[in-house]
């Protein structure tokens, strides 16, 4: 389906910017109905600014080192992505816990995207803690962001198998491989306003079931 309007869409990192860039060629090919209006970053050596300012969009650095409180540097955040006319801000390593104050300027649009499958291993290094525990399965989440640390509503997540010699970084980049594909997609069902929420269950209207089943390892 292709939008008369596109969604506009802020886009929050701190770092490299791979999830950024897959948003930037998905809207590039048209198959995501989005304007990227703001790329911010808490960072200014972010590679997320150097992504959007080769594709052309609007960059803006706000270092929180330059605020007293939280509350001030997301004031401050806000104004700018109100400014930009930002209709959906997209998380995407952005390595700040969101206050009261952001989620209440944009109630029920803010996502965010989690390398682990929520509710297991909320935080940081998940994808070496995911390896520690033993699991056979990680994978991503992309989630409506609420006052708890990776807590909010899930809209999807994808799988992949964690095998006995994986370490930390061929993990995170099997994971990252389905990030790229899954929240490009989450956006464009926003786009599309077949998101429903209700309660703590997300619902994409008219999405399809999936089929498959995985154990790991495999049997027989
Ligand atoms: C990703 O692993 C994402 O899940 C997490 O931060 C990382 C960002 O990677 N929230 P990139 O900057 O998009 O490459």
């Amino acid at each position: 389906m292709t939008l008369n309007k596109k969604l506009r869409v802020a886009v929050l990192a701190s770092g490299g910017g791979t999830n950024l860039q897959s948003i930037i060629d998905q809207s590039q090919e048209g198959i995501l109905d989005a304007e990227i209006c703001l790329v911010l970053s808490n960072n200014q050596d972010a590679g997320a600014l150097k992504r959007a300012q080769q594709a052309g969009i609007e960059t803006l650095c706000i270092d929180h080192r330059d605020f007293k409180t939280r509350e001030q540097f997301d004031q401050t955040v806000v104004a700018a992505l109100k400014k930009a006319g930002t209709e959906l801000v997209v998380l995407a390593g952005f390595m700040r816990i969101i206050s009261e104050i952001f989620l209440q300027a944009f109630p029920q649009k803010i996502i965010n995207i989690h390398p682990a499958l929520l509710p297991a291993f909320p935080g940081l290094h998940v994808q070496q803690k995911a390896i520690e525990y033993g699991a056979k399965f990680s994978g991503c989440t992309v989630h409506f962001v609420d006052a708890g640390v990776d807590t909010g509503p899930i809209i999807a997540q994808a799988i992949v198998p964690i095998f006995n010699d994986d370490n930390e970084e061929i993990l995170a980049a099997r994971i990252l491989e389905q990030e790229h594909k899954i929240y490009p997609q989450a956006i464009q069902w926003i786009a599309e306003k077949r998101v429903k929420i209700e309660g703590r269950c997300v619902h994409i209207e008219d999405s399809k079931n999936v089929t498959a089943a995985f154990i790991n390892p495999p049997i027989r």
